[in-house]
């Protein structure tokens, strides 16, 4: 579409309220209509428009319809991605957020920047983790997380607490004494933190990935509990005492189970049995987290009947996209267990045709949660492809799983997202 058609179509639908996303998705749909009422447009726009289709089924092919033209990519290094454009492209839908940690917190930091200037909700990625906030029994540090969870609601920022209980990132000690010990030391550490927070963080991961994970690489969880020394210090009721911890600490909070895999329907089951029992107990639970780590390969149909999943079986509880990001490698389950087998090194420039599936995966998987109202949050695990985890996990290599690049210029994924017309 010419860019004076679209200019003339947003001065047209600047009278009325819109988001970023849903002027974009005009620009591709009614357009012609809005035009029409709002008084049409000089003669050459008219021309355009009439080679435009009136509602959103791909047009048919018209030999004299001019060729879409992809939107430029808007760099974000030099200030010209207009600020709030991401997150208000989804402000009809959901909050959309980064996880950044606080070492990054700097006026120079580009992807703090670019957190401040394009996302609503940020996950301290280190900093409200156990091993960060009580190395060392009854000694309590929040000066990290003060830092970051301040400086983002200084910013207008949702903050979500990640994560209360995990089987990682926390000190041996947690584990030690009868199980009413480790319960009087994991309601002590809850109780805790979540005052700390009160006023701050109204959303928590109160237990992350205590979901089985057997089926995916030997270990010998119990039914749908994962084996980790949690399970096997108190067996699966630490979830419930962290869960009720919560809720007595802050009855207003946003209580998550948050795991990873949910896209796989047998580990989706297994996590859907869990909130099943805690509800079927009375245990207070708000929500459910899936993380999304997603490959190129990944089914988006599957991601998308996770969150279906869990409409249908528990009317009311809210759903969150916690910490998604697509490897640009497809790797086989032994990379992930044991480093063998892992895709080659893309190196530093990533391929074309990777960006491009890239973008018509998360195309799919945001047109599809933006369809879902009981997904709230979708947060990225990060802000530019060499902040990601990816870039050391499985693997040391090159890797491309978020919207904005190294240098902080918006990938096609973001704009695929962003903007209908976007030709991939
Ligand atoms: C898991 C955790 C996150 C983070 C990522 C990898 O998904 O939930 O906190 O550690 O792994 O970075």
């Amino acid at each position: 579409m010419g860019r004076k058609l679209a200019n003339k179509i947003l001065e047209c639908v600047d009278m009325i309220e819109f988001t970023a996303r849903d002027r974009l998705k005009l620009l591709g749909g009614a357009s012609a209509l809005l035009l029409s009422a709002c008084g049409g447009g000089n003669s050459s726009t008219s021309n355009e428009i009439l080679s435009l289709p009136l509602n959103s089924a791909p047009a048919p092919t018209v030999p004299t319809a001019p060729t879409p033209t992809p939107l430029p990519p808007s760099p974000t290094g030099d200030g010209m991605l207009v600020d709030g454009f991401l997150r208000d492209s989804f402000s009809n839908n959901f909050k959309i957020g980064t996880a950044i940690t606080a070492n990054r917190i700097t006026e120079n930091d580009l992807s703090a920047q670019i957190a401040k200037a394009q996302f609503n909700s940020i996950t301290p990625e280190y900093e409200l983790k156990a091993d960060q906030i009580a190395p060392v029994e009854g000694v309590f540090n929040f000066v990290e997380a003060d830092r970051i969870v301040d400086w983002a609601i200084a910013n207008n920022m949702e903050v979500r607490g990640h994560a209360l209980v995990w089987h990682e990132a926390t000190p041996a000690y947690f584990y030690e004494g009868t199980p009413a010990q480790i319960r009087a030391r994991l309601e002590n550490y809850i109780t805790t933190v979540v005052n700390h927070f009160k006023d701050r963080i109204k959303i928590w991961d109160v237990v992350n990935e205590v979901t089985s994970v057997d089926i995916f690489n030997g270990d010998d969880g119990v039914g749908p509990y994962r084996d980790t020394p949690w399970f096997n210090a108190v067996g699966s009721d630490y979830i419930e005492w962290a869960f009720n911890a919560a809720r007595a600490a802050d009855p207003e909070a946003q209580l998550f189970l948050s795991d990873y895999e949910t896209e796989n329907p047998i580990k989706r089951a297994w996590a859907i049995e869990i909130v099943r029992n805690l509800i079927s107990k009375g245990v207070p639970i708000n929500g459910v987290g899936h993380q999304f780590h997603l490959q190129l390969n990944t089914d988006p149909a599957q991601t998308l009947a996770a969150i279906t999943a869990v409409d249908n079986e528990f009317a009311g509880l809210i759903n969150h996209v916690t910490e998604l990001d697509v490897s640009c490698y497809q790797d086989p389950g032994s990379c992930w267990e044991n480093g063998t087998n892992c895709d080659a090194d893309l190196g530093s420039t990533p391929p074309a045709a990777l960006l491009a599936d890239q973008a018509r995966l998360l195309r799919t998987i945001f047109d599809g949660l933006a369809l879902k109202s009981s997904v709230e949050t979708v947060s990225l695990w990060g802000v530019r492809d060499g902040d990601s985890w990816l870039n050391e996990s499985p693997t040391t290599r090159f890797n491309y799983p978020l919207l904005f690049d190294r240098n902080g210029d918006v990938k096609p994924a973001l704009e695929a997202i962003t903007d209908p017309n976007y030709v991939i």
